[in-house]
């Protein structure tokens, strides 16, 4: 049998790291079933050479694969008639409603604890990234509106992906996060239906402990004290800010891995963007990538090549002499490859 696995560099540092996770994908041998890699077009450079950024035959070739891995894209900040981004667009096609980033601190020697060691589970279909917005034009100027849409149904299922990553984790502690002091009635349905998720998976969540946060406080409390926290759930918006802010507590958004999951096809994703002022130096960090192959292998099932790729990356983190400018090294995205290679 064979993995037959999609790889979506898109536009900037994707196309320097999404190659490296391919390797180190390979090095695994036969330890996963024989990788088929299909190399497939998608991003903001496309649209500007040929008016698409997600071809058709991407999508179509995507639901052929086992699984994906997607580089980054180079959304512009302002509207560009006939674009939207495909990565929002692909999350939607293969219903991926979960962004999964787990945020891990590497510890100094293996047997000391890692200082972060938490789960972001964000919800991935809906909230403001809906993209409902209009612009009026009134007496007093102009004014813009968007619609945030929070259903029981993604909430539901977000909710039961959430249990199970903290039922699974030695800790079993889930922060539910929210702002329903405010939004009551879309953040309370959110809340709600969360909370409601055990009482309707007979018993299988007894043993997690459920805390919740409103969103502002769980901030300031990731940067104090971000030990406090293991799985955290979050609706879209607030889920994307808490994991870059998280990232932040790692060191570099570089190392900060991501799947975006459903419940037919999981896709690898580093947490970074395209990274357009090191574009084409060599120097991106190709770590968050490997670990993201990592994570989609340990969502399909595979969590000894899984551990294989996180200890390689893990040993040369803690190591410290071939680390890429982000982390305060000097080498190049393909020293730092080797050295995980070697290990892997
Ligand atoms: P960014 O993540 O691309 O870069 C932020 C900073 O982190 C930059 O200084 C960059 O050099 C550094 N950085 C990021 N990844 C790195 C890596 N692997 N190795 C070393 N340094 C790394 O975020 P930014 O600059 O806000 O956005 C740039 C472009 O990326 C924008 O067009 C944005 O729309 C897009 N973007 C795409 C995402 C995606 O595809 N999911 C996510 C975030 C941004
Ligand atoms: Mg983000």
């Amino acid at each position: 049998s064979s993995l037959k696995i999609g790889l979506v560099p898109a536009d900037g540092i994707g196309r320097e790291v999404i190659p490296a996770a391919r390797l180190a994908i390979e090095a695994l041998g036969s330890d996963i079933p024989k990788p088929q890699f299909v190399d497939l077009l998608a991003g903001f450079e496309l649209f500007q050479r040929s008016g698409t950024a997600l071809p058709d035959e991407t999508v179509d070739a995507l639901k052929e694969c086992d699984c994906a891995l997607f580089g980054a894209v180079s959304s512009p900040s302002r509207r560009v008639t006939g674009y939207s981004s495909p990565i929002v667009a692909l999350r939607k096609i293969l219903d991926l409603y979960a962004n999964i980033r787990p945020v891990l601190s590497v510890a100094p020697t293996p047997d000391e604890k890692p200082k972060v060691d938490l789960i972001v589970v964000r919800e991935n279909t809906e909230c403001l990234y809906v993209k409902q917005e209009e612009l009026k034009h009134t007496e007093n100027g102009r004014e813009a509106r968007a619609t945030r849409l929070i259903t029981e149904r993604a909430s539901r299922r977000i909710g039961t992906m959430a249990f199970e990553l903290a039922a699974a984790r030695p800790r079993k502690h889930l922060t539910i996060i929210h702002k329903s002091n405010v939004l009551s009635v879309t953040d309370g349905l959110f809340r709600e239906t969360v909370r409601s998720v055990p009482r309707l998976n007979e018993g299988r969540f007894d043993d997690v402990q459920i805390a919740e946060q409103l969103v502002d406080s769980a901030v300031y409390r990731l940067f104090r004290e971000p030990q406090i926290y293991d799985v955290m759930v979050a609706p879209n918006l607030y889920g994307d800010i808490l994991s870059d802010a998280a990232a932040a507590l790692v060191g570099s958004l570089g190392l900060v891995p991501s799947v975006n999951a459903g419940d037919n096809f999981v896709m690898g994703e580093p947490v970074h963007g395209s990274a357009p002022d090191i574009e084409g130096k060599g120097i991106a960090n190709p770590i968050a990538s490997i670990r993201s192959a990592a994570l989609m292998l340990r969502h399909l099932g595979y969590a000894a090549p899984a551990d294989r790729l996180d200890k390689a990356v893990d040993e040369v983190v803690r190591q410290g002499t071939v680390l890429t400018p982000d982390l305060g090294g000097k080498s190049k995205t393909e020293e730092v490859v080797a050295e995980i290679l070697k290990r892997i």
